[in-house]
């Protein structure tokens, strides 16, 4: 190794520590507990080695030379820089040796303007980052790859985690392509059968619990404590640290003019959190100077954090029993909830939360912009319209949305949608039928003739409500 390289590796490495978020108490890095071992509360990532001489800087470098090795990395072919993950190191924990890192060319998502979602939330400049586009088809991904590479190393056959079906279709990928064995427990009959196939394929072993996914969540803590895998639910702090990468990507997407808004579907919080995180670090290296305000949305049936927010001020969690189509967000005691909190506050941002109808709207009025996702992430538009008429969001604001889930993941809340089933026999039967019926296109079933196609495609145009 010359010295130039040798100095380069050294540079690129970031020593970082694990921290509690509640005591304080620092643990050794890459350790194999997720929880404190003082008070049991989580952990976050830290890395002390930013700060020198009063100057904080990421791997020796400031941040137009950091801007610079970023970009330059698009046009590499090395696996580390081909990641829309890794490409940011600097900015995450190092592992000994970079050939522990397992990467599905995860992250580089795009960025698109959302014109019609915009008009119709009241903004003038809407995006959606689409996590649902890494290789999973989820944002899991982006976490995924950072916190299985910290399993390999330290060496475990066995990765787990408790999921509503993102998490375990992303783990048990990440898991196979590393020769690792993988352990999901999925609460029976509430993840859909997209997810449930793709943990099947990576050959995860499978078990669906005859519980929720909070009760998921119990007994794989259990599990951990008495066999030797390692968990990989957003509790682990290296998964947040991937996760920053998506706030990272968006900000060099907008030439580092931070945007006004970011919004984010809210579930067990880990997202929010790391986001946030992102955030936070890039004002204190000096990318951006001036935060987005990070505001998180909920199903009113899973609204943990709302409840929270509003009854305590955020300072003591009201756990609720969660119902919602949303199945991705069904979670009643989110982990990251106090870290999810921190970050809302210190950027300015607000909880809100949106029924099952407004859901389902927003997810059609995505499809309908040519983007699509899965019903959670649409909880972000649904949520900005409120935001809007509360006066929080201004209409000539840049707002970005984080869509986090690809629309292939649950076809069959899309299918029951179009074909105006996917409330019949609740209460919100009919109210739908009146707010969701312009949107609704259900297949046609017909005979086999040009003429009958001809009918009902001069029918369409007659129709068409953008004439
Ligand atoms: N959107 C989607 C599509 C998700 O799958 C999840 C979480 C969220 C939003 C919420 O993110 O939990 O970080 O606040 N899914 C997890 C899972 C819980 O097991 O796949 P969060």
């Amino acid at each position: 190794m010359t010295d130039q390289a040798a100095l380069a590796s050294k540079l690129e490495t970031g020593v970082s520590q694990l921290r509690c978020i509640a005591c304080g108490a620092v643990g050794e890095e890459g350790a194999k507990s997720v929880r404190c071992a003082q008070c049991g509360d989580l952990l976050e990532v830290l890395y002390p080695g930013w700060k020198t001489n009063g100057v904080t800087r990421a791997a020796g470098l400031d941040a137009a030379g950091l801007k610079e090795l970023w970009l330059q990395r698009r046009t590499s072919w090395n696996a580390l820089d081909e990641s829309g993950v890794w490409r940011f190191r600097e900015i995450l924990p190092a592992l000994h040796d970079w050939n522990y890192v397992i990467t599905l060319c995860e992250g580089n998502t795009p960025v698109y303007q959302l014109p019609s979602c915009g008009r119709a939330a009241g903004v003038e400049q809407l995006f959606a980052k689409h996590q649902g586009m890494n290789p999973t088809g989820s944002f899991k991904d982006t976490g995924m790859t950072v916190a299985a590479s910290f399993a390999r190393q330290a060496g475990f056959r066995w990765v787990a985690c408790a999921s509503t079906g993102n998490t375990s279709a992303s783990m048990a990928a990440y898991a196979a392509r590393a020769g690792m064995r993988s352990l999901v427990l999925i609460p029976q009959g509430q993840i859909t059968w997209g997810k449930l196939s793709q943990a099947l394929d990576y050959g995860a072993v499978t078990c669906q619990l005859k519980t929720d996914f909070d009760g998921c969540m119990r007994v794989l803590d259990e599990v951990v404590q008495r066999m030797p895998v390692y968990l990989l639910n957003s509790v682990n702090p290296y998964r947040l640290e991937g996760q920053k990468t998506t706030a990272i990507e968006l900000l060099e997407r907008f030439d580092w003019q931070a945007p006004d808004h970011i919004i984010v579907p809210g579930g067990n919080l880990g997202n929010s959190s790391a986001i946030g995180k992102a955030l936070l670090e890039m004002k204190e290296l000096g990318f951006i100077t001036r935060l987005p305000k990070l505001s998180v949305i909920q199903a009113e049936g899973a609204n943990a954090l709302v409840r929270t927010m509003r009854e305590t001020g955020g300072r003591e969690l009201i756990s609720v029993h969660a119902e919602t189509m949303a199945t991705a967000i069904k979670i009643g005691s989110p982990a990251s909830w106090k870290k999810a909190v921190r970050v809302i506050e210190t950027t300015g941002g607000v909880v809100e939360q949106v029924s099952e109808v407004e859901m389902a709207l927003a997810k059609a009025e995505i499809g309908a912009d040519g983007i699509g996702c899965e019903p959670a992430s649409a909880v972000t538009l649904a949520g900005l319209k409120k935001l809007v008429k509360q006066g929080f969001v201004r209409k000539n604001e840049t707002v970005v949305l984080i869509l986090t889930g690809n629309l292939l993941k649950d076809p069959d809340f899309t299918l029951k949608f179009h074909r105006g089933d996917l409330f019949a026999g609740t209460e919100h039967e009919e109210e739908a039928s009146e707010v969701l019926a312009p949107r609704q296109r259900a297949p046609m079933v017909l005979d086999a003739s040009a003429t009958a196609v001809v009918k009902v495609l001069e029918y369409a145009e007659q129709t068409d409500p953008r004439k």
